[in-house]
């Protein structure tokens, strides 16, 4: 069984309702049908009803057992207004622009219902930006109970399957901070080994990655890996992590070996964390075009409750696998 196969068997048991926030979206709609005859999930699409209910007459899908949420006529609207409000006023927030994001802007009422505890999860991004999808989620969200950053990680399934457990990996961040602390580096590792274990099983080996091993080079940005590895350390002592690392000292073991002798995770590493998102998007593009990788995310980690992009290129399948994710993210 593949990963996403594994991750779909764990989203049904857990039976999450999951918002989709982008309710009139042709892909969106398409999904939502195959989530409900796969259980999956239970819905809600956000959107004018009549909308809603055209685009799936388009495409001769009913929409028995899922729920449709208009802002505009929503019981639950005035509320989400107010709480709103009273969360962003020390931002400058007024009631009328308040009012204003959850009537008219399906991803502030969707994560208005996640934040009311009216859902689950929630998953948008087909037909809005990273930035757009995210932002709600960090301004009412926020990050869950000791954790001090959001950030991401991917799932890559890799054919060459002397690498990581099987040639399955999780590489983190390739999406979110494009400048992170080692603070924050640290917070990202710690995310991403726990993403590894609760989504996939994965007994996490995590390497800080970097052009240095050991201190082979010396400068700021390696300096910032070492902090980094030294936090990760401290914070998540149980963790088996070591750094810096080259990607080939964490992946190949006779690297490791030569490089960084006595070390558990080089060689044998699973996880992988880069040190910026420059070097982490573009290492996830190259393993997946070059390597021939599947690569499922960007999977957000985190938040106090599950709220997940897509890319705006994105098949009916990967919407239906995204709400797998954040139904079994969700899970607790
Ligand atoms: N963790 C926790 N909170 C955060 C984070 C974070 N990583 N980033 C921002 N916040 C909070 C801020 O504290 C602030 O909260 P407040 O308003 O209550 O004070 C709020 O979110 C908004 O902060 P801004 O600094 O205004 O953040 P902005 O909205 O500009 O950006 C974002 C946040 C969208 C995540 C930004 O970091 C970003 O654009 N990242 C890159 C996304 C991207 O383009 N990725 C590559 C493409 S994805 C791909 O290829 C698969």
């Amino acid at each position: 069984m593949s990963a996403i196969e594994k991750i779909r068997e764990k989203a049904k048991l857990a039976n999450k309702h999951i918002v989709l926030a982008e309710g009139t979206e042709p892909r969106t709609v398409q999904a939502a049908a195959m989530i409900r005859d796969q259980g999956i999930a239970r819905l809600t699409l956000v959107g004018p009803k009549a909308e809603v209910e055209a685009k799936a007459a388009e495409f001769g899908i009913s929409l028995h057992d899922i729920e449709i949420a208009d802002p505009a006529t929503d019981a639950r609207t005035e509320k989400y207004a107010d709480k709103l409000y009273e969360l962003r006023k020390a931002k400058g927030m007024t009631p009328e622009q308040a009012k204003e994001l959850v009537t008219k802007n399906t991803l502030y009422f969707g994560t208005m219902m996640l934040k009311m505890d009216d859902a689950d999860g929630l998953v948008a991004g087909a037909i809005n930006s990273t930035g757009n999808v995210l932002r709600p989620a960090l301004q009412i969200i926020k990050t869950a109970p000791g954790i001090s950053v959001v950030s991401s990680c991917f799932i890559m399934e890799s054919p060459k399957t002397e690498y990581g457990d099987d040639g399955l990996l999780v590489f983190g961040d390739c999406a979110v901070i494009p400048n992170p602390t080692s603070d924050e580096l640290a917070a990202i590792a710690v995310a991403s080994a726990g993403t590894a274990k609760k989504l996939l099983g994965m007994d996490p080996r995590v390497a800080m990655l970097s052009f240095s091993t050991k201190g082979s080079a010396k400068h700021d940005n390696v300096t910032k890996v070492q902090e980094a590895t030294a936090k990760v350390h401290e914070i998540a002592p149980e963790l088996n992590v070591d750094g810096e690392l080259q990607a080939d000292a964490a992946l190949v073991p006779a690297v490791g070996a030569l490089k960084a002798p006595g070390s558990e995770v080089a060689g044998h590493a699973n996880v992988l964390i880069f040190p910026d998102l420059q070097a982490g998007n573009i290492g996830y593009k190259l393993v997946q075009r070059f390597g021939g990788a599947s690569a499922i995310g960007p999977i957000i980690q985190g938040l106090a409750k599950p709220v997940n992009d897509l890319s705006r290129g994105c098949s009916v399948q990967d919407v239906v696998d995204v709400v797998a994710v954040v139904a079994v993210n969700a899970a607790g």
